[in-house]
Protein backbone atom coordinates (compact mmCIF):
# COMPACT_ATOMS: atom_id res chain seq x y z
CA UNK A 1 0.00 0.00 0.00
CA UNK A 2 1.48 3.88 -0.35
CA UNK A 3 1.29 5.36 2.94
CA UNK A 4 1.47 9.00 3.53
CA UNK A 5 2.60 10.03 7.49
CA UNK A 6 2.24 14.21 7.94
CA UNK A 7 4.58 15.47 10.77
CA UNK A 8 8.44 15.88 11.01
CA UNK A 9 9.44 14.44 14.21
CA UNK A 10 10.64 11.41 16.39
CA UNK A 11 7.18 10.27 16.74
CA UNK A 12 6.04 10.01 12.56
CA UNK A 13 9.99 8.44 11.64
CA UNK A 14 8.81 5.58 14.68
CA UNK A 15 5.35 5.37 12.65
CA UNK A 16 7.58 5.06 9.01
CA UNK A 17 9.77 2.56 10.72
CA UNK A 18 7.55 0.05 12.12
CA UNK A 19 5.36 0.27 9.19
CA UNK A 20 8.90 -0.29 6.92
CA UNK A 21 9.43 -3.71 8.92
CA UNK A 22 6.55 -5.12 8.43
CA UNK A 23 6.52 -8.39 6.23
CA UNK A 24 3.86 -6.85 3.71
CA UNK A 25 5.98 -4.01 1.80
CA UNK A 26 4.86 -0.54 1.53
CA UNK A 27 5.71 2.73 0.19
CA UNK A 28 5.69 5.04 2.26
CA UNK A 29 5.63 8.80 1.73
CA UNK A 30 6.40 11.59 4.36
CA UNK A 31 5.09 15.53 4.56
CA UNK A 32 7.57 17.00 5.45
CA UNK A 33 9.58 14.47 7.24
CA UNK A 34 13.40 15.10 8.90
CA UNK A 35 16.46 14.32 7.75
CA UNK A 36 16.36 10.79 8.30
CA UNK A 37 13.22 9.93 6.78
CA UNK A 38 13.75 9.57 3.66
CA UNK A 39 15.89 6.48 4.62
CA UNK A 40 12.77 5.00 4.91
CA UNK A 41 10.70 6.45 2.41
CA UNK A 42 10.78 9.57 0.32
CA UNK A 43 10.12 13.23 2.01
CA UNK A 44 7.38 15.99 0.17
CA UNK A 45 7.14 19.35 1.06
CA UNK A 46 3.21 20.58 0.38
CA UNK A 47 1.78 22.88 2.95
CA UNK A 48 -1.41 23.40 1.67
CA UNK A 49 -4.24 20.36 2.60
CA UNK A 50 -6.17 20.84 -0.37
CA UNK A 51 -3.29 20.48 -2.91
CA UNK A 52 -1.73 17.46 -0.60
CA UNK A 53 -5.24 15.65 -0.80
CA UNK A 54 -5.04 15.99 -4.50
CA UNK A 55 -1.50 14.71 -4.23
CA UNK A 56 -2.53 11.87 -2.63
CA UNK A 57 -4.99 10.81 -4.73
CA UNK A 58 -3.05 11.07 -7.63
CA UNK A 59 -0.67 9.19 -5.68
CA UNK A 60 -2.69 6.00 -5.15
CA UNK A 61 -2.25 7.33 -1.40
CA UNK A 62 -4.30 3.97 0.41
CA UNK A 63 -4.08 5.27 3.84
CA UNK A 64 -2.82 8.49 5.67
CA UNK A 65 -1.85 9.22 8.87
CA UNK A 66 -1.57 12.26 10.90
CA UNK A 67 1.04 12.94 13.48
CA UNK A 68 0.71 15.73 15.27
CA UNK A 69 -2.15 18.11 16.37
CA UNK A 70 -2.18 21.09 14.55
CA UNK A 71 -3.03 19.63 11.21
CA UNK A 72 -6.02 17.46 12.82
CA UNK A 73 -7.21 20.99 14.32
CA UNK A 74 -6.63 22.83 10.91
CA UNK A 75 -9.39 20.06 9.61
CA UNK A 76 -6.75 17.96 7.21
CA UNK A 77 -9.34 15.05 8.18
CA UNK A 78 -12.33 16.46 6.95
CA UNK A 79 -10.60 17.50 3.63
CA UNK A 80 -9.43 14.38 2.96
CA UNK A 81 -12.11 12.37 3.43
CA UNK A 82 -14.34 15.22 1.17
CA UNK A 83 -11.89 13.58 -1.67
CA UNK A 84 -12.92 10.07 -0.63
CA UNK A 85 -9.22 9.43 1.19
CA UNK A 86 -8.39 6.93 3.84
CA UNK A 87 -7.05 8.58 6.65
CA UNK A 88 -6.49 7.95 10.57
CA UNK A 89 -7.28 10.77 12.48
CA UNK A 90 -10.00 12.98 14.19
CA UNK A 91 -12.36 15.44 12.35
CA UNK A 92 -11.25 18.99 13.44
CA UNK A 93 -14.85 19.10 15.49
CA UNK A 94 -13.66 16.06 17.38
CA UNK A 95 -10.03 17.49 17.43
CA UNK A 96 -11.41 20.36 19.73
CA UNK A 97 -10.56 17.83 22.81
CA UNK A 98 -7.05 19.13 22.57
CA UNK A 99 -7.38 22.17 20.43
CA UNK A 100 -9.59 23.44 23.32
CA UNK A 101 -9.05 22.85 26.55
CA UNK A 102 -12.58 24.59 27.77
CA UNK A 103 -14.20 22.56 25.06
CA UNK A 104 -12.36 19.46 26.56
CA UNK A 105 -13.30 20.29 30.27
CA UNK A 106 -16.97 20.74 29.36
CA UNK A 107 -17.00 17.03 27.51
CA UNK A 108 -15.64 15.89 30.60
CA UNK A 109 -17.54 17.63 33.18
CA UNK A 110 -21.20 16.79 30.57
CA UNK A 111 -20.31 12.95 31.06
CA UNK A 112 -19.37 12.69 34.51
CA UNK A 113 -15.80 11.77 33.86
CA UNK A 114 -13.15 12.46 36.84
CA UNK A 115 -11.30 15.11 36.16
CA UNK A 116 -9.65 18.40 38.42
CA UNK A 117 -12.56 20.61 40.02
CA UNK A 118 -12.35 23.67 37.74
CA UNK A 119 -13.95 26.95 36.47
CA UNK A 120 -13.60 28.20 32.64
CA UNK A 121 -13.98 31.71 31.76
CA UNK A 122 -12.94 34.72 29.73
CA UNK A 123 -13.13 37.10 33.06
CA UNK A 124 -10.61 38.01 34.86
CA UNK A 125 -12.95 38.59 38.02
CA UNK A 126 -14.34 35.06 37.38
CA UNK A 127 -11.21 33.57 37.82
CA UNK A 128 -10.12 35.41 40.44
CA UNK A 129 -13.21 34.78 42.49
CA UNK A 130 -12.24 31.34 42.01
CA UNK A 131 -8.90 31.30 42.77
CA UNK A 132 -10.07 33.31 46.38
CA UNK A 133 -12.19 30.32 47.02
CA UNK A 134 -10.14 27.13 46.53
CA UNK A 135 -8.62 26.11 49.82
CA UNK A 136 -5.12 24.84 48.39
CA UNK A 137 -2.17 25.72 46.85
CA UNK A 138 -1.04 25.22 44.11
CA UNK A 139 -3.38 25.93 41.71
CA UNK A 140 -3.45 25.32 37.75
CA UNK A 141 -3.91 28.15 35.03
CA UNK A 142 -4.17 26.64 31.81
CA UNK A 143 -4.56 28.64 28.42
CA UNK A 144 -7.71 27.33 26.27
CA UNK A 145 -5.99 27.22 22.85
CA UNK A 146 -2.60 24.75 21.63
CA UNK A 147 0.03 26.67 23.08
CA UNK A 148 3.18 23.97 22.05
CA UNK A 149 2.87 22.60 25.48
CA UNK A 150 3.57 25.89 27.40
CA UNK A 151 0.17 26.99 28.09
CA UNK A 152 0.13 25.12 31.54
CA UNK A 153 1.40 26.87 34.56
CA UNK A 154 1.24 25.52 38.26
CA UNK A 155 1.02 28.35 40.70
CA UNK A 156 2.54 27.85 43.55
CA UNK A 157 0.50 30.88 45.58
CA UNK A 158 -2.93 32.54 44.77
CA UNK A 159 -0.97 35.66 43.43
CA UNK A 160 0.91 33.74 41.34
CA UNK A 161 -2.50 31.96 39.90
CA UNK A 162 -3.47 35.48 39.21
CA UNK A 163 -0.38 36.88 37.47
CA UNK A 164 -0.84 33.86 35.21
CA UNK A 165 -4.46 34.22 34.65
CA UNK A 166 -3.52 38.13 34.00
CA UNK A 167 -0.81 37.28 31.43
CA UNK A 168 -3.44 34.74 29.33
CA UNK A 169 -6.26 36.95 29.09
CA UNK A 170 -4.61 40.17 28.19
CA UNK A 171 -3.20 38.02 25.30
CA UNK A 172 0.74 38.85 26.50
CA UNK A 173 1.35 34.95 27.59
CA UNK A 174 0.03 32.89 24.62
CA UNK A 175 -1.31 35.64 22.01
CA UNK A 176 -5.51 34.21 21.15
CA UNK A 177 -5.01 31.37 22.36
CA UNK A 178 -5.21 32.62 26.32
CA UNK A 179 -8.41 34.24 25.26
CA UNK A 180 -10.13 31.82 27.68
CA UNK A 181 -8.26 30.33 30.73
CA UNK A 182 -9.13 27.33 32.59
CA UNK A 183 -8.04 27.81 36.22
CA UNK A 184 -8.55 24.25 37.81
CA UNK A 185 -7.15 21.90 41.53
CA UNK A 186 -3.75 20.64 41.50
CA UNK A 187 -3.46 17.07 41.51
CA UNK A 188 -0.79 15.15 43.36
CA UNK A 189 -0.15 11.47 42.39
CA UNK A 190 1.68 10.12 39.56
CA UNK A 191 1.57 10.50 35.86
CA UNK A 192 0.27 7.93 33.32
CA UNK A 193 0.19 8.33 29.45
CA UNK A 194 -2.90 5.83 28.22
CA UNK A 195 -3.46 5.82 24.70
CA UNK A 196 -6.42 3.94 22.56
CA UNK A 197 -6.72 3.73 19.30
CA UNK A 198 -10.35 4.47 18.34
CA UNK A 199 -12.45 4.36 15.15
CA UNK A 200 -15.68 6.40 16.53
CA UNK A 201 -17.75 3.32 17.94
CA UNK A 202 -14.64 0.51 19.26
CA UNK A 203 -11.43 0.96 20.31
CA UNK A 204 -8.08 -0.44 21.41
CA UNK A 205 -5.85 0.04 24.60
CA UNK A 206 -2.24 -0.12 23.93
CA UNK A 207 0.08 -0.56 27.15
CA UNK A 208 0.53 2.44 29.45
CA UNK A 209 3.11 4.52 29.06
CA UNK A 210 5.41 7.16 31.35
CA UNK A 211 6.69 10.34 30.09
CA UNK A 212 9.38 12.68 31.57
CA UNK A 213 8.57 15.90 30.99
CA UNK A 214 11.13 18.14 32.67
CA UNK A 215 14.24 18.86 31.53
CA UNK A 216 16.26 17.67 34.07
CA UNK A 217 16.75 14.57 36.19
CA UNK A 218 14.40 14.00 39.37
CA UNK A 219 11.74 15.86 37.24
CA UNK A 220 13.41 19.16 37.65
CA UNK A 221 14.05 22.25 35.81
CA UNK A 222 11.01 23.27 33.06
CA UNK A 223 8.67 21.67 30.76
CA UNK A 224 9.73 19.95 27.28
CA UNK A 225 7.86 18.20 24.90
CA UNK A 226 9.44 15.08 26.67
CA UNK A 227 12.65 13.93 27.37
CA UNK A 228 12.00 9.57 26.99
CA UNK A 229 9.25 7.46 27.80
CA UNK A 230 8.86 4.07 28.95
CA UNK A 231 6.18 1.28 28.83
CA UNK A 232 4.63 -1.16 29.56
CA UNK A 233 4.50 0.61 33.27
CA UNK A 234 3.98 -1.06 36.19
CA UNK A 235 2.28 1.31 37.52
CA UNK A 236 -0.59 0.61 36.10
CA UNK A 237 -2.97 -2.50 37.07
CA UNK A 238 -5.75 -4.42 35.87
CA UNK A 239 -8.34 -2.25 38.02
CA UNK A 240 -6.81 1.02 36.51
CA UNK A 241 -7.44 0.03 33.16
CA UNK A 242 -10.62 -1.13 33.72
CA UNK A 243 -11.55 2.05 34.97
CA UNK A 244 -10.41 3.95 32.01
CA UNK A 245 -11.74 1.73 30.04
CA UNK A 246 -15.17 2.12 31.91
CA UNK A 247 -15.27 5.52 33.40
CA UNK A 248 -13.57 7.41 30.87
CA UNK A 249 -12.78 5.94 27.09
CA UNK A 250 -16.85 4.30 26.94
CA UNK A 251 -18.26 7.36 28.18
CA UNK A 252 -16.25 10.06 25.73
CA UNK A 253 -16.73 7.75 22.92
CA UNK A 254 -20.03 7.98 23.51
CA UNK A 255 -20.46 11.80 24.50
CA UNK A 256 -18.52 12.23 21.39
CA UNK A 257 -21.41 10.28 19.11
CA UNK A 258 -23.97 12.64 20.94
CA UNK A 259 -22.18 15.66 20.51
CA UNK A 260 -21.88 14.97 16.76
CA UNK A 261 -17.95 14.34 16.63
CA UNK A 262 -17.27 10.94 16.19
CA UNK A 263 -14.28 10.11 17.76
CA UNK A 264 -12.21 8.66 15.49
CA UNK A 265 -8.25 8.79 15.77
CA UNK A 266 -5.80 8.32 18.90
CA UNK A 267 -7.06 9.48 21.94
CA UNK A 268 -4.23 10.23 24.40
CA UNK A 269 -5.94 10.15 27.62
CA UNK A 270 -3.35 11.66 30.12
CA UNK A 271 -3.83 10.42 33.63
CA UNK A 272 -3.09 11.42 37.28
CA UNK A 273 -3.37 8.53 39.46
CA UNK A 274 -4.63 9.85 42.90
CA UNK A 275 -5.05 7.42 45.86
CA UNK A 276 -5.05 4.36 42.93
CA UNK A 277 -8.28 6.17 41.18
CA UNK A 278 -7.35 7.74 37.48
CA UNK A 279 -8.13 11.78 37.13
CA UNK A 280 -8.12 12.96 34.03
CA UNK A 281 -5.53 15.93 33.33
CA UNK A 282 -6.22 16.36 29.64
CA UNK A 283 -6.67 14.67 26.28
CA UNK A 284 -4.87 14.93 23.17
CA UNK A 285 -6.54 13.78 19.86
CA UNK A 286 -2.99 12.11 18.69
CA UNK A 287 0.17 9.83 20.05
CA UNK A 288 2.11 11.17 22.27
CA UNK A 289 6.07 12.04 21.32
CA UNK A 290 8.09 10.34 23.34
CA UNK A 291 5.73 7.78 23.56
CA UNK A 292 4.80 6.37 20.31
CA UNK A 293 8.63 5.79 19.67
CA UNK A 294 8.01 3.14 21.84
CA UNK A 295 4.78 1.78 21.73
CA UNK A 296 5.15 1.25 17.42
CA UNK A 297 7.99 -1.27 18.43
CA UNK A 298 6.27 -3.14 21.33
CA UNK A 299 3.52 -3.60 18.50
CA UNK A 300 2.81 -7.18 16.73
CA UNK A 301 0.31 -6.10 15.05
CA UNK A 302 0.88 -4.44 12.06
CA UNK A 303 0.94 -0.91 12.79
CA UNK A 304 -0.43 -0.64 8.96
CA UNK A 305 -3.16 -2.48 9.91
CA UNK A 306 -4.13 -0.77 13.35
CA UNK A 307 -4.37 2.52 11.43
CA UNK A 308 -5.99 1.52 8.58
CA UNK A 309 -8.68 -0.41 10.53
CA UNK A 310 -8.93 2.66 12.76
CA UNK A 311 -9.73 4.65 9.78
CA UNK A 312 -12.35 2.42 8.25
CA UNK A 313 -14.09 1.55 11.55
CA UNK A 314 -13.20 -2.06 11.55
CA UNK A 315 -11.33 -2.36 14.62
CA UNK A 316 -14.06 -4.63 16.23
CA UNK A 317 -11.91 -7.12 13.61
CA UNK A 318 -9.01 -6.66 15.39
CA UNK A 319 -7.12 -8.80 17.72
CA UNK A 320 -4.28 -6.41 18.71
CA UNK A 321 -1.03 -8.46 20.10
CA UNK A 322 1.56 -6.37 21.89
CA UNK A 323 5.13 -8.13 22.01
CA UNK A 324 6.34 -9.51 25.47
CA UNK A 325 9.02 -6.86 26.03
CA UNK A 326 9.69 -3.18 27.81
CA UNK A 327 10.63 -0.68 25.50
CA UNK A 328 13.04 2.13 27.58
CA UNK A 329 13.35 5.68 24.66
CA UNK A 330 16.06 8.54 26.21
CA UNK A 331 15.55 11.50 24.18
CA UNK A 332 18.63 13.63 23.10
CA UNK A 333 18.59 17.14 22.98
CA UNK A 334 20.64 20.05 21.70
CA UNK A 335 22.37 21.84 24.24
CA UNK A 336 20.26 24.99 24.50
CA UNK A 337 17.36 22.87 24.35
CA UNK A 338 14.22 24.01 25.85
CA UNK A 339 15.38 27.30 26.42
CA UNK A 340 16.34 28.06 23.16
CA UNK A 341 17.53 26.97 19.89
CA UNK A 342 21.34 25.49 19.10
CA UNK A 343 24.02 25.58 16.61
CA UNK A 344 23.66 22.64 13.88
CA UNK A 345 26.01 20.32 14.71
CA UNK A 346 27.03 17.26 12.98
CA UNK A 347 25.45 13.94 14.34
CA UNK A 348 28.17 10.98 14.70
CA UNK A 349 27.00 7.34 15.12
CA UNK A 350 29.74 4.62 15.75
CA UNK A 351 29.76 0.89 14.27
CA UNK A 352 27.96 -0.95 17.18
CA UNK A 353 29.65 -4.36 17.16
CA UNK A 354 27.81 -5.61 20.11
CA UNK A 355 25.17 -8.19 18.47
CA UNK A 356 22.95 -8.27 21.39
CA UNK A 357 22.71 -4.53 21.35
CA UNK A 358 22.34 -4.14 17.75
CA UNK A 359 18.97 -6.28 17.50
CA UNK A 360 17.65 -4.69 20.63
CA UNK A 361 18.01 -1.40 20.00
CA UNK A 362 17.31 1.56 17.39
CA UNK A 363 17.86 5.48 16.78
CA UNK A 364 14.27 7.40 15.81
CA UNK A 365 14.95 10.04 14.67
CA UNK A 366 13.38 14.00 15.13
CA UNK A 367 15.23 17.17 15.02
CA UNK A 368 17.48 16.18 11.72
CA UNK A 369 18.66 17.61 8.51
CA UNK A 370 20.64 16.65 5.71
CA UNK A 371 23.49 18.21 4.43
CA UNK A 372 24.97 16.62 1.89
CA UNK A 373 25.78 13.02 2.91
CA UNK A 374 25.87 14.73 6.65
CA UNK A 375 23.21 14.31 9.32
CA UNK A 376 22.90 17.49 11.39
CA UNK A 377 21.58 17.92 14.78
CA UNK A 378 19.15 20.89 14.38
CA UNK A 379 15.95 20.69 16.34
CA UNK A 380 15.29 20.86 20.31
CA UNK A 381 14.93 17.07 20.50
CA UNK A 382 17.19 15.69 18.07
CA UNK A 383 17.38 11.79 18.41
CA UNK A 384 16.13 9.10 20.64
CA UNK A 385 17.90 6.19 21.49
CA UNK A 386 15.27 2.98 21.92
CA UNK A 387 16.41 -0.20 24.58
CA UNK A 388 14.37 -3.27 24.55
CA UNK A 389 14.35 -6.13 27.18
CA UNK A 390 12.51 -8.60 29.12
CA UNK A 391 13.02 -6.26 31.75
CA UNK A 392 12.70 -2.45 31.99
CA UNK A 393 16.18 -2.42 33.16
CA UNK A 394 17.65 -4.32 30.83
CA UNK A 395 15.64 -2.24 28.49
CA UNK A 396 16.96 0.78 29.60
CA UNK A 397 20.94 -0.57 29.92
CA UNK A 398 20.36 -0.82 26.11
CA UNK A 399 18.60 3.12 25.63
CA UNK A 400 21.74 4.39 27.63
CA UNK A 401 23.93 1.90 25.79
CA UNK A 402 23.20 3.12 22.76
CA UNK A 403 23.50 7.06 23.57
CA UNK A 404 26.98 6.18 24.67
CA UNK A 405 27.01 5.65 20.27
CA UNK A 406 25.88 8.78 19.35
CA UNK A 407 27.66 12.02 19.20
CA UNK A 408 26.70 15.61 18.71
CA UNK A 409 28.14 19.43 20.32
CA UNK A 410 26.21 19.89 22.86
CA UNK A 411 24.38 16.70 23.32
CA UNK A 412 22.12 16.00 26.32
CA UNK A 413 19.63 14.00 28.17
CA UNK A 414 18.22 12.92 31.37
CA UNK A 415 19.95 10.06 33.29
CA UNK A 416 16.96 8.73 35.07
CA UNK A 417 14.00 7.69 32.25
CA UNK A 418 12.28 5.05 33.68
CA UNK A 419 13.16 6.04 37.04
CA UNK A 420 9.47 5.61 38.83
CA UNK A 421 9.41 1.75 37.69
CA UNK A 422 12.80 1.13 39.04
CA UNK A 423 12.41 2.62 42.65
P1 LIG B 1 -1.52 19.40 30.24
O1 LIG B 1 -1.04 20.11 29.00
O2 LIG B 1 -2.88 19.76 30.68
O3 LIG B 1 -1.24 17.92 30.25
O4 LIG B 1 -0.54 19.87 31.38
C1 LIG B 1 0.86 19.71 31.26
C2 LIG B 1 1.39 19.10 32.53
O5 LIG B 1 1.05 19.91 33.65
C3 LIG B 1 0.78 17.74 32.84
O6 LIG B 1 1.44 16.74 32.16
C4 LIG B 1 0.95 17.68 34.33
O7 LIG B 1 2.27 17.28 34.65
C5 LIG B 1 0.76 19.09 34.77
N1 LIG B 1 -0.64 19.32 35.16
C6 LIG B 1 -1.67 19.70 34.39
N2 LIG B 1 -2.81 19.80 35.09
C7 LIG B 1 -2.52 19.46 36.36
C8 LIG B 1 -3.26 19.35 37.57
N3 LIG B 1 -4.55 19.66 37.63
N4 LIG B 1 -2.61 18.93 38.67
C9 LIG B 1 -1.30 18.63 38.64
N5 LIG B 1 -0.54 18.73 37.55
C10 LIG B 1 -1.12 19.13 36.40
N1 LIG C 1 4.59 13.33 25.41
C1 LIG C 1 3.67 14.38 25.57
C2 LIG C 1 3.07 14.89 24.34
O1 LIG C 1 3.31 14.39 23.26
O2 LIG C 1 2.27 15.81 24.42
Amino acid sequence: MNILILGSGGREYSIGLAISKEYEEHNITFCPGNGATDKIGSNINIKDYKELASWAKNNNIGLTIVGPEQPLVDGVVDIFKQEGLTIFGPSAKAAQLEGSKVYMKNILKKYNIPTAAFIETASKEEAYNFIDSMSKTPIVVKADGLCAGKGVIIALSKEEAKEAVSGMLSGESFGDAGAKVVVEEYLDGYELSIFAVCDGDNYVVLPAAQDHKRVGDGDTGPNTGGMGAYAPTPLVNDDIYKKVEDRVIKPTLEGMKKEGAPFEGVLFIGVMVVDNEPIILEYNVRFGDPECEILMPLLETPVSELFYKGATKQLDTLDIKIKKQFGVAVVMASGNYPYGSSAPAEIIVDDIHDEVLKENSHISYAGVTKDGDTLLATGGRVLLCVGFGDDIQTARDRAYALCGQVHFAGKKCRTDIAYQALK
